[in-house]
């Protein structure tokens, strides 16, 4: 059964034109809540979140909009959107993908198998080389501030825990150009530095910084870049994961995301080109001295360190829509983009490696572990897999490898899988040395640790497993009445999918 019209049959179905179009397309499914005022001077936006996805889980809670804001004790028009990516429901919308399931799990299990179907035989996306507007048919070019016009204190940028080094556009895509490398785009976060300021964030190695890192060793003085506000979810997600390759340019693959180009205009100050559908463009020039950056709350939930030294942006033009909607990341408690690219991709890079890979799932609500489901044909498969896989990717802490019949996206089932399969002595192997993720708060230092593999597949009698292995209960049901659980889905499924806390 199809169900992801199961909330509204007169449904829209992505890829949308814009940021505005996705949100507007949720609000009529009746999953947008409507906050009319906030006072973040007093936190409550943040507070709200937290209540909001502590009561009802991260894949449940909607998207909230903050109409009016209270920031650096100014009252400022939003709306100001959080959560904007939360439920699995939305992979599918956004990517105008029939997706087929009872439940949030296998509507993203689903839009996974979908987007698979589209990449040709390589496993590449097809890149769809953007087309340029006139600055008359650029929605963000609805207002343009130049000069002493510009004063990027007036929109609501906020601060999201009293702890961070100040307020934050955490939601920016930053592009940037280079005869080398071409163009790219990575969200990186910029502090608000003063109004004509901000810091721009990307980590070592990531392909910004090689960018920027490179001009710097060329002896360019400084980089033109664009912050993009607001961008569409395929350009945002495209903007926000390693789907792309150092070279491959984001907006490129987001039009073969989106079915077609990616509509650019020029920018005022500079020969950049950015998405012409956003919110919002922050142009400007990235010199090579360095300034103080952060603290800031994190991804896995703890306050980063204060840098020393970090990228910096003169503004030098600010162009919007005429009401402009913003996007608060309030990190660390609700998920960042929309992942199914990205997880598609991985999946099959790790494929190619091993064909016995099924899927590799990390889920990035509890950053750290990596779930993989192999189909495993002999003894020493799934610890083989489970090092590379590990090795691999930084977000792969605790690395679990299980048996086909496991649902990686089910955390409770995989955990379940843990206590019952996995034997510690027998099945475990800890990597001392390999990168991390920056804002491991665990890391003796920044960018480095450790990783634990647990095989907890099935051992086999030949390696040191039992000669039987114990049935599952659910097995030994399904084996006497196969069709029990289609069956109770006809009979009761408006009770049981309908049932609310
Ligand atoms: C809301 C959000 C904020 C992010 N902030 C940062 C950041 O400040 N620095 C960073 O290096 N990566 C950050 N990331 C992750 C990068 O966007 C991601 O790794 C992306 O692949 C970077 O682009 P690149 O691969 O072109 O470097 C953020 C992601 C999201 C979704």
């Amino acid at each position: 059964m199809a169900n992801t019209d199961q909330n509204n049959p007169n449904r829209v179905s992505g890829p949308f034109g814009s940021l505005r179009e996705y949100i507007d397309a949720v609000d009529k499914l009746g999953q947008v809540l409507h906050v009319d005022k906030v006072d973040q001077d007093a936190y409550e936006a943040t507070g709200f979140m937290y209540q909001l996805i502590d009561k009802v889980g991260w894949s449940e809670a909607p998207i909230v909009s903050f109409n009016k804001i209270k920031s650096g004790g100014r009252w400022m028009d939003g709306p100001v959107i959080g959560n904007p990516w939360g439920r699995w429901q939305y992979e599918p919308l956004a990517f105008g993908v029939e997706a087929h399931g009872y439940d949030q799990r296998q509507l993203y299990k689903s839009t996974l198998q979908q987007l698979e179907t589209r990449v040709d035989k390589d496993g590449q996306w097809p890149a769809v080389e953007p087309v340029e507007v006139s600055r008359q048919d650029a929605p963000c070019k609805e207002v343009t501030l130049l000069d002493d016009a510009i004063d990027i204190l007036q929109f609501p940028f906020i601060k999201t825990n009293p702890a961070d080094g100040g307020a934050y556009i955490n939601t920016g895509n930053v592009i940037l150009e280079d005869p080398k490398y071409g163009r790219n785009v990575g969200t990186y976060r910029c502090q608000v530095k003063g109004p004509r300021k901000i810091s721009v964030n990307p980590e070592r190695n990531q392909h910004g910084w090689t960018f920027l890192m490179d001009m710097k060793d060329r002896g360019e003085p400084f980089a033109r870049a664009a912050v993009v506000i607001g961008a569409d979810p395929i350009v945002f997600a495209m903007s926000s994961s390693k789907t792309t390759r150092l070279g491959q340019d984001e907006l490129k693959v987001a039009g073969g995301f989106l079915g077609r180009p990616v509509e650019v205009v020029k920018c005022e100050t500079s020969e950049l080109r950015v998405p012409a559908n956003v919110e919002m463009v922050i142009e400007g020039e990235i010199p090579f001295d360095f300034e103080p950056e952060g603290p800031f709350g994190e991804m896995y939930g703890y306050i980063g360190e204060h840098k020393p030294e970090n990228f910096y942006m003169n503004i030098t033009a600010v162009t919007h829509r005429k009401k402009p909607i913003f996007i608060n990341n309030f990190t660390g408690i609700h998920r960042g983009f929309l992942t199914a690219p990205l997880e598609m991709t991985s999946n099959l890079n790790y494929r190619q490696r091993f064909p016995n890979v099924l899927s590799v799932h990390f889920p990035l609500q509890t950053p750290g572990y990596c779930f993989i489901r192999i189909r495993k044909t002999n003894a020493d498969e799934a610890m083989t897999i489970g090092r590379e896989i590990a090795t691999s990717l930084k977000i792969a802490k605790i690395a679990i490898v299980v048996d086909e019949d496991v649902d990686v996206h089910n955390f409770t089932e995989v955990m379940h899988t843990v206590g019952a399969r996995w034997q510690p002595y027998q099945a475990t192997e800890i990597i001392e040395k390999a990168g991390a993720m920056g804002g491991d708060p665990s890391s003796p230092t920044r960018g480095s640790g450790s990783r634990v593999v647990i095989d907890a597949t099935r051992k086999r009698p030949d390696e040191g497993g039992p000669e039987v292995y114990a049935k599952m209960n659910r097995e030994c049901l399904l084996a006497e009445k196969p069709d029990i659980l289609s069956h109770i889905n006809d009979k009761w499924g408006d009770i049981i999918n309908g049932w609310k806390s």
